[in-house]
């Protein structure tokens, strides 16, 4: 009769080396935790880990050690009480939107110009749920006002930098504005990060970031993240146990990995945008830059009253004075350095066209109103010399 203790081969190749007890130390970073499910000494345990009477882990769309790290951090960052985190962006605005209670018959008054896919998330995916959606100039606070009176709108959504054009949200005041008639403030922060401001300490109710910007920072993840209360969080929680639009453990790794380094890269991505764009203002092919930082600039002065004088972002931009879009691929194609990549926020410095990649989901007539034109192109400011930025984007604009 067969030993019950000597297992066959092919059990041991499935069972042998798992499930090794904790050890005495600790890893000094943060392991990948590439798990689905956990064990505990007895059933009891495992229901009141699910009950919330026990802390622990039951499945991985509920929760991850590795991800409860990176939401840990976005949370200490952010000055929140918590932090949920997505597998992307906009999952990450997905979920805001429903937490902050917007459902059949709510009405969400928005920015004109957020980034296309939030626009067409709203204008169509939203509209068409039967969620009524006004777009108002968020510079413009009166009209901002009277939109969300008219509309009794649960939600004002701005972005504190925002795509492509790199307006300023003036965040105290539209908190004020939004709380005052009964609307919670989401703010996407992406091109901000964390690192020029913590838009929950100027009143927003919701931090949205695509993490694979800035966060992240090298290009090689997809990632979202909210910053809120725990109140919030908790419906977060609740809500993506059900939707199910989670982060991986590998994935939070690499977001973990990025963040470490977002300061020092945020500071060299300011200073060269900074540069750029004021080398830019004096060429003669180029038309208008749109930056923040340049003192000519509408916000100037809020931006850095908001950012601290830390910078005023990596991104900006400009347009190519009488281009066409077929002028502009031509100049995009001509750049060595700054490469054409539909993303931004990363160590390499970017461009876009926005026109037809981060807005192309919008109509000709939806462009033009928002102000995009063909001639636009988006760039990013990567962490290299600002001089080699500079003589890569002077011999492509002398083609
Ligand atoms: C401002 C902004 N918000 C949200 C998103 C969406 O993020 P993701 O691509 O991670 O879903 C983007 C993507 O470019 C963005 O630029």
């Amino acid at each position: 009769m067969k030993n019950p203790l000597q297992k066959s081969f092919q059990t041991r190749a499935v069972h042998a080396g798992e499930r090794v007890p904790p050890a005495e130390y600790r890893p000094v970073s943060t392991p990948i935790w590439p798990t689905v499910g956990y064990l505990y000494e007895s059933m009891d345990d495992l229901d009141a880990v699910f009950a919330g009477t026990k802390p622990g882990q039951v499945y991985l769309r509920y929760s991850n050690p590795t991800v409860e790290a990176f939401e840990t951090a976005v949370a200490d960052l952010e000055m929140a009480e918590a932090a949920q985190a997505y597998g992307s962006g906009m999952a990450a605005i997905h979920a805001s939107l429903l937490a902050a209670g917007v459902k059949a018959g709510a009405s969400v008054v928005t920015a004109l110009d957020v980034y296309g896919a939030t626009f067409s998330l709203l204008r169509s995916l939203f509209k068409s749920l039967d969620v009524n959606i006004r777009t108002v100039n968020v510079t413009d606070h009166a009209e901002v006002e009277a939109v969300l009176k008219e509309t009794s709108a649960v939600v004002l959504f701005v972005e504190s930098i925002s795509n492509p054009l790199l307006k300023i949200a003036d965040l105290p005041a539209l908190a004020d504005i939004a709380h005052r008639n009964g609307a919670s403030l989401l703010v996407d922060s992406t091109f901000a990060s964390p690192y020029l401001i913590n838009p929950l300490k100027h009143g927003a109710d919701f931090v949205i970031h695509s993490a694979t910007k800035y966060l992240s920072g090298h290009g090689d993840v997809l990632a979202g993240v909210v910053a809120t209360s725990k109140e919030n969080k908790n419906k977060l929680f609740e809500l993506n146990k059900l939707i199910g639009g989670v982060l991986g453990p590998f994935e939070a790794w690499l977001a973990l990995r990025g963040l470490k380094t977002l300061p020092l890269r945020m500071k060299q991505q300011c200073q060269n945008a900074q540069q750029v764009a004021e080398w830019l203002t004096k060429h003669p092919r180029v038309k208008k830059v749109n930056y923040p930082g340049l003192v000519d600039h509408p916000q100037h002065a809020l931006a850095k009253n908001l950012f601290g004088g830390k910078g005023c972002g990596g991104v900006l931009s400009f347009e190519l004075d009488g281009a066409d879009k077929a002028q502009v691929y031509r100049f995009m194609e001509s750049l060595t350095i700054c490469l054409p990549a539909t993303t931004l926020g990363d160590v390499y410095s970017l461009v876009l066209h926005p026109a037809t990649s981060s807005h192309r989901s919008l109509t000709a007539d939806e462009r033009a109103r928002v102000g995009i034109p063909d001639g636009l192109v988006r760039l990013s400011a990567g962490i290299e010399t600002a001089e080699d930025i500079l003589s890569d984007l002077e011999s492509a604009l002398a083609k």
